[in-house]
């Protein structure tokens, strides 16, 4: 499946995140980035055998250069513009649902997604099959090289209207409610503009779930401002019953829905 391109903007002003100009100053003759000496300023799709799918290299070269965005007041502001939902993955079983939950996202007209994984989280989902960008921790630690250089986890607070973190396992649940930040989920989380809705979807064991500090965590986030798409119980992937499996996909679908109606976001179908 091709992946739908997620052009992240900056004030007003196109910047193609993973792209930007280090394209064109690492671009050999064909105007596409060769695999050796300072294409180390590439993100790794772009270095790596391409698979699955993805983009031709000269068609990923072009997407690189995007359009500068409409400044609002023009004749283009009648048209509402594309939602941006970012999508921040974690390590748990649930993440499996990923694909499934881009895929129902994108259904909704005018989004457009991108995603944020944990490293752990990548264990549980082939990025094939999440038709969008999936950003990870790489990432921003190959885009930023020189002080002119964005940093990804601030382009992607600024690019997203809401942030739905699904699954939210109890390491990045603990994490996020005691403001730790050491990698690009977190980083994005604890920069988040809370004038800007943050879903979250908490997937564990009944055990850690029913551990008091669970709660604590939940309730310091629903204190900052976020939304709890709440756990069902159900047989988990461990065998055990109870409290603590993820939301169903549709749910958190319908929530997002749900909130961006409230904002008055949502394109009509
Ligand atoms: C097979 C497997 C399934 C897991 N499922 C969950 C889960 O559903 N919820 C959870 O909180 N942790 C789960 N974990 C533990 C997390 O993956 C672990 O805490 C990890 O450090 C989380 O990293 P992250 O928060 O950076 O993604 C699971 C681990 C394994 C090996």
């Amino acid at each position: 499946m091709a992946r739908r391109g997620s052009g992240l903007f900056s004030e007003g002003r196109a910047v193609e995140v993973l792209g930007i100009s280090r394209l064109s100053l690492s671009a050999g003759r064909t105007g596409f980035p060769s695999t050796a000496g300072s294409c180390t300023l590439l993100p790794r799709y772009l270095m790596e055998p391409r698979a699955c799918g993805s983009p031709e290299p000269d068609a990923v070269a072009v997407s690189l250069y995007s359009k500068p965005v409409p400044a609002s007041g023009t004749a283009l502001s009648t048209r509402k513009k594309n939602v941006h939902v970012l999508v921040g993955v974690t390590g748990s079983v649930a993440a499996l649902k990923l694909p499934l939950l881009v895929a129902d996202l994108l259904e909704i007209p005018g989004l457009e997604v991108a995603v944020v994984t944990t490293e752990r989280a990548k264990h549980f989902y082939n990025s094939c099959d999440v038709p969008v960008t999936v950003y990870s921790d790489t990432d921003e630690w190959e885009m930023w090289k020189f002080r002119s250089d964005p940093v990804l986890h601030i382009e992607l607070r600024r690019w997203a209207d809401l942030m739905v973190v699904a699954p939210l396992d109890a390491n990045t649940l603990g994490k996020v409610a005691s403001g730790i930040c050491d990698n690009l989920l977190t980083c994005v989380i604890r920069a988040w503009d809370r004038a800007k809705p943050l879903l979250f979807c908490p997937a564990m064991n009944t055990a850690m779930w029913e551990h008091p500090i669970t709660a604590q965590h939940v309730e310091q986030l629903k204190g900052f401002g976020y939304t709890e798409v709440p756990c069902v119980a159900k047989k988990l992937a461990c065998g055990d019953e109870g409290l603590g499996a993820m939301a169903e996909v549709w749910t958190i679908v319908g929530k997002v829905k749900e909130v961006l109606l409230e904002l008055d976001l949502l394109h009509q179908s």
